[in-house]
């Protein structure tokens, strides 16, 4: 924490195959909350991929209904980085069920582009462990070859 009691963090959000073409929106909701973008990529899971993403989901009755869903168009996966950036980005996302985020959160990310339970338009990791697990599993630090992996917000 600095003198101020904030402390800066990053996480990893998932804009999922039903708001992809919501992109614009999402990043400007993303920037109004205090975060800034550090990284992106637009990516087609795998059902193996999607699979390893959500391991701690898979002995749950609605994990194959998850992995038919993440994987049946493109995902846009960034980095984001700010104050409480874990927090403050479940926050935009709203909860989990996008019609209880309707009624609950009307503003939020989930409550705008989502549709249920499944569908539900985004992703933020739950916690600081989560963030680092979820960062290393879509930009890896090892292994940069070529330019998309060794550009730093510092260079822009
Ligand atoms: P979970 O980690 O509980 O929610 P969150 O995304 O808010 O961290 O669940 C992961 C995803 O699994 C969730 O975004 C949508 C899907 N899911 C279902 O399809 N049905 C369910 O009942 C739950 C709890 C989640
Ligand atoms: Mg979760």
């Amino acid at each position: 924490a600095n003198k101020l009691g904030s402390k800066k963090e990053r996480t990893l959000a998932m804009i999922k195959p039903d708001a992809v073409t919501k992109v614009g929106d999402i990043i400007q909701m993303i920037y109004d909350a205090g975060l800034i973008v550090t990284k992106a990529k637009m990516t087609k899971l795998t059902w193996k991929q999607a699979a390893d993403f959500y391991m701690e989901h898979q002995s749950k009755s609605f994990f194959n209904n998850l992995m038919q869903f993440v994987t049946s168009g493109p995902v846009i996966v960034m980095e984001l980085m700010g104050d409480e950036a874990v927090s403050v980005w479940r926050r935009v996302l709203g909860p989990t069920d996008s019609s209880v985020a309707r009624k609950d959160a009307p503003n939020s990310l989930r409550a705008q582009f989502g549709t249920d339970g499944t569908k539900n338009a985004g992703h933020g990791s739950d916690s600081l462990a989560s963030a680092a697990r979820e960062l290393e599993f879509f930009f890896p630090s090892t292994a940069g070859h070529g330019p998309s992996n060794t550009a730093k917000y510092s260079d822009c």
